[in-house]
């Protein structure tokens, strides 16, 4: 499932986190590629220990934890911190697929179920720079306003096409989910969107608690925790 969780970060919030990530010291992208990425990827990024790439991306969790949408549909158990990356003068990413284990900064191993790309420019800024995601239901091309964030299954191929004018800055990083498979996180999600519309609808409805009760139940079944 590929989702779009609409503003993450907002207004003034935004705009003092744009700031200070873009006053910071960017260093070559390549730093943190592996083999694989080293040949394909050409763009700037944050020192994972830079002191405004962290308080931005404690800031980012932080609103992402209490996002129901975001929630809803990661069912998030363990978030690696935001890491900030832009392209400017042509810059790419070529086809690639993440790494499917990272490190927490506790040293705690996690598996990457799911990617995120947060946008902090706005999409008339820049030329190019999309996020193209290949997935089962074909090829996907995301570009989306400042403070909305784009959630796509970590086994998808994806890219980023060339930023020909302007600069794209984006914050990335990865989560690892309590329900592992893509197509079982999606049935829950569906199930859950389902039962908020009927609860709104028809308050009180007794089987709005069965449903709720079937959901907790396959959450339960489901997640690794
Ligand atoms: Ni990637």
């Amino acid at each position: 499932m590929i989702l779009a969780i609409p503003d993450v970060l907002t207004g003034d919030a935004l705009a003092t986190a744009r700031a200070k990530i873009e006053s910071a010291t960017w260093i070559d992208g390549k730093a943190t590629a592996g083999h694989q990425g080293a040949r394909v990827k050409d763009n700037q990024q944050l020192a994972t220990d830079d002191p405004a790439g962290r308080e931005v991306g404690a800031q980012i969790v932080a609103a992402l934890q209490k996002n129901p949408l975001f929630v809803s549909a990661a069912l998030p158990l363990h978030i690696l911190p935001p890491m900030f990356n832009r392209y400017s003068g042509g810059q790419t990413f070529g086809t690639h697929v993440d790494g499917s284990i990272r490190t927490l900064p506790d040293g705690r191993r996690i598996r990457t179920d799911l990617s995120c790309t947060l946008f902090f420019a706005e999409p008339d800024e820049y030329e190019g720079g999309e996020l193209i995601i290949e997935d089962t239901y074909g090829t996907k091309s995301v570009k989306l306003p400042a403070g909305h964030l784009i959630l796509y299954p970590s086994t998808s191929l994806h890219s980023v096409t060339p930023v020909t004018r302007g600069t794209r800055l984006c914050s990335f990083f990865w989560l690892q989910s309590m329900i592992r498979d893509d197509a079982r996180r999606a049935l829950l999600f569906e199930m859950d969107v389902g039962i908020q519309r009927i609860a709104a609808d028809s308050p009180g409805h007794p089987g709005v608690v069965q449903l709720t009760g079937v959901y907790h139940n396959l959450l339960r079944q489901w997640a690794e925790i």
